[in-house]
C-alpha cells in the first residue's frame, strides 16, 4: 500500500522515495526495539523491498545464528554480518534491518552512512526486557543475568547508535505511530542534508 499523504509532513510518501534515490532506510537499535517488525510494515508502506540482515546471514551460513555464536563464537558471526550488510548495502533502495550489534562495527557504521540512511529506533530497559523475554534464542543474552547484560549492552551501544542519522523512540504503541514518525524525521533529515549540499531543496 502507497500511502499518499504522511500527516506529519504533508509530504508524500512518493516525495521521501524521490529524496531517497538509491539509499537504503536502515533500522539499528538494540534487541527487542522492533527493527525486524516495524521494518517489514515500513517497507509495505513504501512499497519497497524489506531485507533483515541476520535472515540473510543465516541464509549465507546455512546455520541459525545461535549455532554460528556456539559453533564458531562472536567475532566469526560479526565478521559475516559486516560481510553480509556491505552485500546487502548494494541493493538500495530497500528498508534493511540489522541486528542489534551491526551498527558497532565500524566498516557496517561507515557503509550504512555512504550507503543509507540509519534510523535508531530507541527503546527504554524496561520496554527492550518485556519483548526480549518473549524469545531465549539470542546468544548476546545467554548469560547469567540477561537483565544486567541488557544494561551493559545499552551502556555500551547507546552512543555509538546516536551517531545513527536519525532518531525515532520506539515504544508500545501502534506500530503505524513509529512509521509516520520514521517517514517524518526522514524526510526532515533529507531535505536538511539537500539544502546543505547546495541543492535547490525538496519543495
Ligand atoms: C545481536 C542481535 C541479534 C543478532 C545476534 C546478535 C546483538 O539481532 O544479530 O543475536 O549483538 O545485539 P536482533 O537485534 O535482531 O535481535
Amino acid at each position: 500500500m502507497l500511502t499518499d499523504r504522511n500527516p506529519m509532513t504533508g509530504n508524500s510518501d512518493a516525495q521521501l522515495l524521490a529524496a531517497l534515490g538509491p539509499r537504503s532506510l536502515v533500522l539499528v537499535g538494540m534487541m527487542g526495539a522492533g527493527k525486524s517488525s516495524i521494518g517489514r510494515k515500513l517497507a509495505q508502506r513504501l512499497n519497497l523491498p524489506f531485507v533483515d540482515a541476520d535472515a540473510e546471514i543465516e541464509r549465507a551460513a546455512g546455520m541459525n545464528i545461535s549455532d554460528i555464536f556456539a559453533e564458531h563464537g562472536e567475532p566469526y558471526f560479526r565478521a559475516g554480518e559486516a560481510r553480509v550488510i556491505a552485500r546487502l548495502l548494494e541493493s538500495g533502495p530497500q528498508v534493511l534491518a540489522t541486528g542489534g550489534g551491526a551498527f558497532m562495527h565500524p566498516q557496517s557504521r561507515e557503509a550504512i552512512r555512504a550507503k543509507g540512511v540509519s534510523v535508531w529506533l530507541k527503546a527504554e530497559y524496561d520496554v527492550l526486557m518485556k519483548r526480549i523475554k518473549r524469545r531465549s534464542d539470542r546468544p548476546m543474552l545467554k548469560t547469567d543475568d540477561p537483565a544486567v547484560t541488557l544494561q551493559r549492552l545499552m551502556r555500551e551501544r547507546d552512543p555509538v547508535y546516536a551517531e545513527a542519522d536519525v532518531i525515532v523512540h520506539s515504544r508500545d504503541v501502534p506500530h503505524e505511530i513509529i512509521i509516520g514518525e520514521i517517514i517524518s524525521v526522514v524526510m526532515q533529515w533529507l531535505k536538511e542534508i539537500g539544502r546543505r549540499s547546495g541543492g535547490a531543496g525538496l519543495p
